[in-house]
């Protein structure tokens, strides 16, 4: 049993570590973020200028923790740059991995996204980055400046990085169910593309197995689910056709909005979605395959998550 301090417990992902750190018999001691507004040029050089008041306060909230977990940050694919999404997703963690430092924390797992690597062909445990757009890319910045600390040999650090979380009640889950019921289900291909989705009990299991484990390595993703395009659909909205639609007309539709994305992100994160849906993207085997992790949840929780219509069980 570790005293686990966990920050974020108040939201989607948080909430589920909470649940899952304690089924394995850890303390979970929940702890506020704190909100910095942060101009990502004063993260070069030395970052700790960007948070230094926060720090001694910070430290002295982890004494006597043998773990953090942070699954706070700004969550919206669609932010467009702003101080507020630089400070809550690369300078919180940042700080927080120096506090973790100061107060003696050994081990730090901060929930990234698999969003870093963007459009890459497969997803991997590497840093080899890709972010497209400036939600991710202030993902990317706080996933750098944890490596940078984890190399210092300040605290082991585990990035991990989820795909997109599906749950109940959950506004991108009900949001995805009603497009599936109301419009025309296409996608490039036959649908056998393979898609990175999650559960939100899945990733809850997969913090944990990350602690669980004596060590992990810098990078860990989440395990592929199994899921296609075609089984996607056929989970949300069972029984309806798929129409296939011509790959390179497609292609050339989603680079003709790319200038436009770079200045309106919440296009670039639409077409991101869509792209995702139409092509799908592979995923090596990671880490946790490697150990003989088990995602403890299947099919029938995905068809129970894809009946549920606005009933909220994490928030
Ligand atoms: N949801 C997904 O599909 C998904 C997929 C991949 C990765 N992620 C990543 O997982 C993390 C958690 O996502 P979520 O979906 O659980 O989000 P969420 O429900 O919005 O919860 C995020 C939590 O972060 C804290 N927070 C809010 N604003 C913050 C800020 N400006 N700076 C620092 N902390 C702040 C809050 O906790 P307190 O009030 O307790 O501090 C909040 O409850 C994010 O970093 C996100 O990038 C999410």
């Amino acid at each position: 049993m570790t005293r686990v301090a966990l920050f974020g417990a108040t939201g989607f992902i948080g909430a589920a570590c909470a649940a899952a750190l304690a089924a394995a018999g850890h303390e979970v001691l929940p702890r506020p973020a704190r909100r910095l507004a942060v101009d990502g040029e004063a993260l070069t050089g030395v970052p700790e200028r960007a948070y230094r008041p926060h720090l001694p306060g910070l430290a002295a909230e982890l004494d006597g923790v043998g773990a953090v977990v942070n699954a706070a940050g700004v969550a919206v694919s669609a932010a467009r740059l702003s101080p507020e999404l630089v400070g809550g997703n690369a300078a919180w963690p940042r700080l927080l991995a120096d506090a973790c430092e100061r107060a003696g924390v050994p081990r730090l797992v901060h929930v990234s996204t698999a969003a870093v690597q963007g459009r890459v062909d497969r997803l991997d445990e590497s840093l080899r980055y890709a972010p497209v757009n400036p939600y991710a890319r202030s993902k990317t910045l706080g996933e750098q400046l944890l490596r940078d600390a984890a190399a210092a040999g300040r605290v082991a650090v585990t990035l991990y990085r989820p795909p997109s979380v599906h749950g109940s009640g959950r506004r991108m889950t009900t949001a995805f169910a009603a497009f599936c019921r109301r419009w025309p289900l296409v996608t490039c291909g036959d649908g056998g593309q393979p898609v990175p989705v999650a559960l939100i009990g899945n990733v809850g299991a997969a913090v944990a197995a990350i602690l669980a484990a004596d060590g992990a390595p810098l990078v860990v993703s989440h395990p592929y689910e199994g899921h296609t395009v075609r089984s996607l659909y056929e989970t949300f909205a069972p029984g309806r056709p798929l129409h296939p639609l011509p790959a390179r007309a497609v292609r050339g539709l989603l680079r003709a909005a790319e200038p436009t994305g770079q200045w309106l992100p919440p296009l670039s994160a639409a077409c991101r979605r869509a792209e995702l849906l139409l092509f799908g993207q592979g995923q090596e085997r990671g880490w946790l395959d490697a150990r003989g992790f088990r995602l403890p949840l299947g099919q029938p929780a995905w068809d129970e998550v894809a009946a549920t219509r606005g009933r909220s069980h994490y928030r």
